[in-house]
């Protein structure tokens, strides 16, 4: 399993002055290479708050407009094509061009679209979750992650009858969810309790002072947007443990690392949670999220049980989305593929940490399997902090290779060994400090 985060760096002294400079010539460069992206995004000021239809997209001076793509190119409106290592955070595991996931959607279509009632479809996806994680007896169909994590988070509440929401420091659920930086004002406003992460003295505390009152554990088995910092094996014990101790329900937000092994990051833990959520791939490429868990559990949405629970939603089992995630999980989410991909991350962020180490560069990466996230050292401060990644990121930009802004970077099955050396290589000419 893997360590929770690579060693630092030895400290490595930067100049702030050549770095105020390297920076403010990598944005001027930028605003100059991008003449059509900033035109796109001035046009879609006038009807979008910002331009902006999705917060985490927002990057200064201001973010691509991204045009199409093919294989595990994206290329924007200015004509620059980038190998995309970003993977459409996490969700884009299968490149940009599936012609297999395109016919899949075609023979749905033509099979007729929004047929009103239930299809053949659900099931089909249905039975192939369920086989694959070992926490999921029964599941059901939403329309994105967050909506996922709303309804196991309502269920565990309702069916224990408490109301406490263990959740934790940098954790992520959906933009309704979000433990990030002090939290979020458009939270569900749940009763939370918002502990640190990867500390079992603190939830062991929390159990034994309000044990009775705590509905359920959402927790990440690695924190995604909060940097890719992995769980430790034990902390996530611990939790399996103080859960069933104190009769709370354990859920594992698996949206994201979903994709470390066939049955998810809790195969490979060996932990199995009472409820998991997913997202992102299992749509094939569509908006997509499920949540399921025990039978005795998930049996509360019966809906020709008396007083069962209700869970609506007019595309929860849309069957162009249902056709394209059971043609996924046939065709490219298998174990072996999974696996692969799984062993080329942790070969990259390998490869990462031994380059930032041989060329001094002020970086140090953590991760989980192909997900995985670059971090400024500077040693000084935040604020040089922000300027490191900005400036690795807008260089590395400008050399074809592209990632978040925040430094996550997520690996699909379309990126070869070319592109990964071709990265490497690229990194290791600096970022003109
Ligand atoms: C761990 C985790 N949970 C939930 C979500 C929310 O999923 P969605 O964006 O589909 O609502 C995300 C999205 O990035 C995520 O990373």
């Amino acid at each position: 399993m893997t360590q929770p985060l690579a060693t630092p760096n030895p400290k490595i002294p930067v100049d702030a002055a050549r770095l105020d400079a390297a920076h403010a010539a990598a944005l001027n460069a930028y605003v100059a290479r991008n003449p059509g992206s900033a035109a796109a995004l001035d046009r879609a000021r006038r009807v979008l708050p910002g331009g902006n239809t999705r917060t985490s997209l927002w990057s200064e001076p201001f973010p691509l407009c991204i045009e199409g793509g093919e294989g595990c190119r994206i290329r924007d409106v200015d004509g620059h094509v980038y190998v995309d290592l970003l993977g459409e955070f996490t969700a884009g595991i299968f490149g940009h061009s599936s012609p297999v996931l395109a016919k899949a959607l075609a023979d749905a279509h033509a099979r007729g679209i929004n047929l009103s009632s239930h299809t053949p479809y659900e099931v089909e996806l249905a039975e192939r979750l369920c086989a694959r994680f070992p926490s999921m007896d029964r599941v059901r169909f939403a329309n994105s992650g967050t909506e996922a994590n709303l309804m196991a988070v309502t269920a565990a509440r309702l069916v224990t009858g408490r109301g406490t929401v263990v959740v934790f420091k940098g954790g992520y659920h959906g933009g309704f969810l979000t433990f990030g930086g002090g939290g979020s004002p458009v939270n569900v406003p749940f009763d939370y309790a918002c502990l640190p992460y990867n500390d079992i003295d603190a939830a062991t505390a929390e159990f034994a002072a309000h044990g009775d009152k705590i509905a359920c554990v959402l927790v990440e088995p690695m924190l995604g947007a909060g940097g890719c910092i992995p769980g430790a094996p034990d902390f996530l014990q611990a939790l399996r443990k103080l859960a069933s101790e104190h009769g709370a329900f354990l859920i594992f937000d698996e949206v994201q690392t979903a994709r470390m092994s066939e049955g998810g990051a809790q195969a490979r833990l060996g932990i199995t949670p009472d409820m998991t959520t997913v997202g992102k791939f299992f749509g094939g490429g569509l908006a997509f999220g499920a949540f399921g868990g025990r039978a005795d559990i998930m049996d509360h949405f019966d809906p020709s049980r008396a007083g069962s629970l209700p869970h609506a939603g007019t595309f929860n089992n849309n069957s162009l989305t249902m056709a394209a995630g059971v043609t996924a999980i046939d065709t490219y989410l298998t174990a072996v593929s999974l696996d692969a991909l799984y062993a080329r991350g942790e070969t990259l962020r390998a490869s990462l940490t031994a380059l930032f180490a041989e060329r001094g560069l002020p970086f140090r990466v953590s991760g989980m399997g192909a997900i995985m996230n670059i971090h400024p050292d500077s040693g000084v401060s935040a604020e040089m902090d922000r300027k490191l990644l900005a400036l690795l990121h807008l260089t590395m930009q400008e050399r074809g290779y592209y990632f978040a802004a925040r430094g996550l970077m997520a690996l699909s099955f379309a990126i070869g060994d070319d592109e990964i050396a071709g990265f490497l290589a690229a990194l290791g000419e600096g970022i003109g400090l």
